[in-house]
């Protein structure tokens, strides 16, 4: 079900919209602030799953519109899909567990007597989930009387409201916290309890995930009033959560520390790494750092200086070669050069540079290979190269890498039209 050989030091399970991320902020700071910490300090030993409202298809909406990791499980359409891995292979086995006491065609039935209730488009609409928005004032009354009539007709329903607007009936045992229960099970009989979990919610329907026992909670700033309110009925003082005082993915940042869950200070949020030396060996934290640095040399973020660039060289053994995406091989100078006038070709805010997917493999006594899928993105394009790196810890400092050689190869439909803008 994961790709990590024993048990996951940290899991996190979040909901994605105005949780991870935040549909206020255009730029996507705080979500980029989180992939950071999560690709250089977790990656490699933690999982991240993402437990969304959203159906498959407006799950990937949201993909293709916002800066997200690659999450190791995705858990959609309010707790009634699981998929795995990359490729997402859905867990059939939670499907039809779903089927008890539950018959779609009944509830479409007995929801189209109420005419307050407004069905959401046909991309919500799936197996084990039938939604409609309704008014907050309506919403209580209507909840009480169709669970009674469905009742009535051998189903056994859950009816869930979300942001003050959307209403979810879905079979019982179904649901964002039944998920991740059902998660934690398969992992405890595998033997690869996760350390530690990490839920994150805004909205009513992550009340459940906050209930799930022995997890820790973080309700993020900018959570709805029905899931306060909900906590404060049934959860108030539970030590292991808590209502962060940052929106959004700040907010996970900030439940990982409170919890004292590890690392909790992004790279992003930090300017000169030559100051703030990491104490880890972990070659994905120098793949998060070198990239964050050609962010900033491009945007201008940083000064052009010869100690910049002499820190920029010190990343490479000398006889390194960067295979360029376009097919063209290069030698490091090419790239240093190269590097040296793109200064501030990028300038501004509109230029962003992420990566996912970040995993390293130690092939021998010092050298590593490390692959990640690099993306770039200058306002409304979006570029990704798949990145090979083949490194070499230095004998004295075991957490200095030194990079050997790089290949890139464009992910499918992500290709630059212009070679010349993509340096590495
Ligand atoms: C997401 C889904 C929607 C659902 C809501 C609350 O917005 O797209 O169908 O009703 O979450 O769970
Ligand atoms: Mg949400």
């Amino acid at each position: 079900m994961d790709r990590l050989n024993g048990s996951a030091r940290l899991m996190i399970v979040s909901d994605l919209d105005s949780t991870m991320v935040d549909h206020d902020d255009p730029q996507n700071l705080s979500l980029l602030r989180f992939n950071a910490l999560w690709e250089a300090y977790y990656r490699h030993d933690s999982l991240l799953v993402f437990s969304t409202g959203r159906s498959p298809d407006s799950y990937q909406l949201l993909r293709a519109e916002k800066p997200l990791l690659t999450p190791d499980i995705t858990v959609m359409s309010v707790g009634t899909e699981i998929a795995c891995g990359e490729s997402m292979v859905p867990d059939a086995g939670w499907e039809q567990y779903l089927n008890q006491r539950w018959d779609r065609d009944i509830v479409v039935e007995e929801t189209s007597k109420f005419p307050e209730l407004l069905p959401q488009s046909e991309i919500d609409q799936r197996p084990h989930k039938v939604s409609f928005y309704v008014e907050k004032d309506k919403a209580l009354k209507i909840i009480g009387v169709l669970s009674e009539r469905l009742e009535k007709r051998g189903l056994d329903v859950k009816i869930i409201y979300s942001s003050g607007i959307a209403l979810d009936v879905l079979p019982r045992g179904a649901g964002k916290g039944q998920a991740l229960a059902y998660l934690l099970k398969k992992f405890e009989s595998d033997g690869k309890l996760p350390a530690s979990t990490l839920v994150c919610g805004d909205s009513g329907n992550d009340a459940e995930l906050l209930s799930v026992p022995q997890v820790y909670g973080v309700m993020v700033s900018n959570a709805q009033e029905e899931l306060l309110q909900w906590y404060s009925e049934n959860m108030r003082n539970n030590p292991s959560i808590i209502h962060a005082t940052e929106r959004c993915a700040a907010g996970i940042i900030q439940g990982i520390g409170s919890f004292c869950l590890g690392p909790n200070v992004s790279p992003r949020d930090i300017r000169d790494f030559q100051k703030c030396k990491v104490d880890i060996v972990n070659p994905g934290y120098d793949v998060v750092k070198f990239y964050l640095f050609y962010e900033r040399w491009r945007r201008a973020d940083i000064q052009k200086s010869t100690q910049h660039m002499q820190n920029f060289k010190s990343v490479f053994h000398s006889s390194c070669t960067l295979v360029h995406p376009s097919g063209t091989e290069q030698h490091i100078h090419q790239c240093v050069d190269e590097m040296e006038s793109l200064h501030g070709d990028r300038q501004g805010n509109q230029f962003l540079v992420w990566v996912d997917r970040v995993s390293s493999s130690q092939i021998g006594l010092d050298t590593w290979l490390v692959k990640c899928a690099k993306w770039e993105s200058h306002g409304a394009e979006k570029y990704c190269c798949l990145t090979t790196i083949l490194m070499s810890s230095k004998a004295e400092l075991p957490n200095d890498f030194v990079w050997l050689h790089v290949h890139q190869t464009w992910l499918d439909g992500y290709g630059v039209k212009q070679p010349g803008t993509w340096l590495i």
